[in-house]
């Protein structure tokens, strides 16, 4: 029994159906009409904390985990995960930077609508963030049993 080992592992998991669900609030809300700005700024700024989170948990999952270190850094679906991860990240920066854009231009002008372009883009975004998103567990849950030598 590894209490560290435990508390660790509800953390993670706490912390990626934390992101899941923000990633699908991100989902719906941009498929709504854009009333939905001002909320959608705020979710995402939660996205950018718990996304930090995760990276501490994990990164203290590799270190003070039951297995060791050295079971994940030898191990290439760990890094599959680690990359799709990235990956999602690195797609979810241009939403980021448009919700607080037109958070920015709604609140400056009431009658302010998102440009049909920018709209369409950000909902691509966030689709492919989604679809990545997915493989995150399907990598984890290899890793965990020993797949990836
Ligand atoms: C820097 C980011 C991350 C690191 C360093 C990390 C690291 C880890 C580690 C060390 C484990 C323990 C696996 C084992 O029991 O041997 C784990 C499990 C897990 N991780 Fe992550 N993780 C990260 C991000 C994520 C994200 C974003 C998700 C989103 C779905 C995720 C989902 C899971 C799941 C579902 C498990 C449990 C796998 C199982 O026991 O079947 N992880 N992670």
């Amino acid at each position: 029994m590894d209490t560290t080992d435990l508390v660790l592992a509800i953390l993670h998991h706490l912390l990626v159906f934390s992101l899941a669900g923000i990633i699908g609030a991100e989902f719906v809300l941009v498929r709504g009409d854009l009333g939905a700005t001002t909320r959608l700024s705020g979710i995402d700024r939660h996205y950018g904390i718990i996304a930090a989170l995760i990276i501490i948990v994990g990164v203290c999952r590799v270190f003070f985990g039951l297995k060791g270190w050295d079971f994940y850094v030898y191990n290439w679906v760990f890094w599959a995960k680690m990359a799709a991860f990235a990956i999602v990240g690195l797609l979810s920066i241009v939403p980021t930077m448009r919700f607080i854009s037109w958070n920015r231009q709604a609140s400056g002008d009431p009658s302010f609508a998102v440009p049909a372009a920018e709209l369409a883009s950000v909902k691509n975004y966030v689709r492919a963030e989604g679809f990545i998103f997915l493989l995150i567990p399907v990598f984890a849950a290899a890793m965990a049993r020993g797949y990836g030598y």
